[in-house]
C-alpha cells in the first residue's frame, strides 16, 4: 500500500533522494522546505512542495503541514556552518517540534536522521555542539511514546550507491544514496521500530542489515 510521508528539510540532499525514491515507487510525498525556490527542484522529483520554516514556525503550523501522513521523517539541519544557536533551535528543537506535530495527528511512525556519536552529554563548542544537539533530539524522539527509529549516518559523501552497509561499529563513510534507500527500508518495516543503529558502508545488502535491526 502506498504510504504518505512527510519530510522536514525536504531540500536537504538525503531528503531529495528519499522524497524520490518514494515518490517513484508511487507514495505521496510532502517535503517541507524554507526556501520557496527549492519547490520546484521538489516537483521534480514527485515530492509536493510546502513552505514552512522548522524554526520560525510553531508547532501547530507543523502540525497542519504534516496532517494527514503515515509518516515523518526528520531530514533537516543547520549545517556544519552553522553556530551553536542553530543547532539548538534547528537540530534539536526542529525534531522535538516534529516529535509535537506527529502526536497532534496522531501519526505514529517518526524516522530521523541523526549523527553518529550524537550525545546528549557531550561537552564543547563546535561539533561537540552538533553532537549534543543531536543527541538531546534523539533523547527527546526516545521519550516520545512514537513508534520511532533513530538512523546514524557516519559522515555522508556523494559517492555512487553501494547498497551494503554495517549498523553495527564503524568509523566509515556512507553515501547520501545508500542513506536515502536505508530510509526507504525502514519506512518499510515498522519492527524498526525502537531501533538506533549507526550507518555506514559495509558488506551486507541494505535490506538484510535493516530486516536484522527489525528481528534483534
Ligand atoms: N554531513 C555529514 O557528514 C553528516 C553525518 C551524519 C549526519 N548528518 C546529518 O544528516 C543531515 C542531513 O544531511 P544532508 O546532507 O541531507 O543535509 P543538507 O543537504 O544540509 O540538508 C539539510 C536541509 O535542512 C534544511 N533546513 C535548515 N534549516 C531549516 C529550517 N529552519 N526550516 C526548514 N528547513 C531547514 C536546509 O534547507 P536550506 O537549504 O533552506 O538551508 C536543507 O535543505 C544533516 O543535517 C546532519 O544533521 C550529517
Amino acid at each position: 500500500m502506498a504510504l504518505d510521508v512527510a519530510i522536514a528539510g525536504g531540500h536537504g540532499q538525503i531528503a531529495l533522494r528519499l522524497g524520490g525514491l518514494l515518490a517513484a515507487r508511487g507514495d505521496r510525498v510532502r517535503g517541507l522546505i524554507r526556501n520557496p525556490d527549492h519547490a520546484d527542484d521538489l516537483r521534480a522529483a514527485g515530492v509536493e512542495p510546502v513552505v514552512l520554516d522548522l524554526e520560525a514556525s510553531d508547532a501547530s503550523a507543523l502540525a497542519a503541514a504534516v496532517a494527514g501522513a503515515d509518516a515523518v521523517v526528520f531530514a533537516a539541519g543547520a549545517g556544519p556552518g552553522s553556530g551553536e544557536a542553530r543547532k539548538s533551535t534547528m537540530d534539536r528543537d526542529g525534531a522535538v517540534k516534529l516529535v509535537e506535530a506527529a502526536k497532534a495527528n496522531a501519526i505514529e511512525r517518526y524516522v530521523i536522521v541523526s549523527s553518529r556519536g550524537a550525545d546528549s552529554s557531550a561537552q564543547g563548542d563546535g561539533f561537540a555542539a552538533y553532537l549534543r544537539a543531536k543527541g538531546e533530539a534523539d533523547d527527546a524522539v526516545r521519550a516520545s511514546g512514537l513508534a520511532w527509529t533513530i538512523v546514524r549516518p557516519g559522515a555522508l559523501t556523494n559517492a555512487p550507491a553501494g547498497g551494503r552497509v554495517r549498523t553495527d561499529t564503524g568509523d566509515g563513510e556512507i553515501p547520501r544514496d545508500d542513506v536515502a534507500a536505508t530510509l526507504v527500508a525502514v519506512l518499510d518495516t515498522p519492527a524498526t521500530a525502537g531501533a538506533t543503529f549507526l550507518l555506514v558502508a559495509g558488506e551486507t545488502p541494505i535490506a538484510d542489515a535493516v530486516a536484522r535491526l527489525a528481528a534483534s
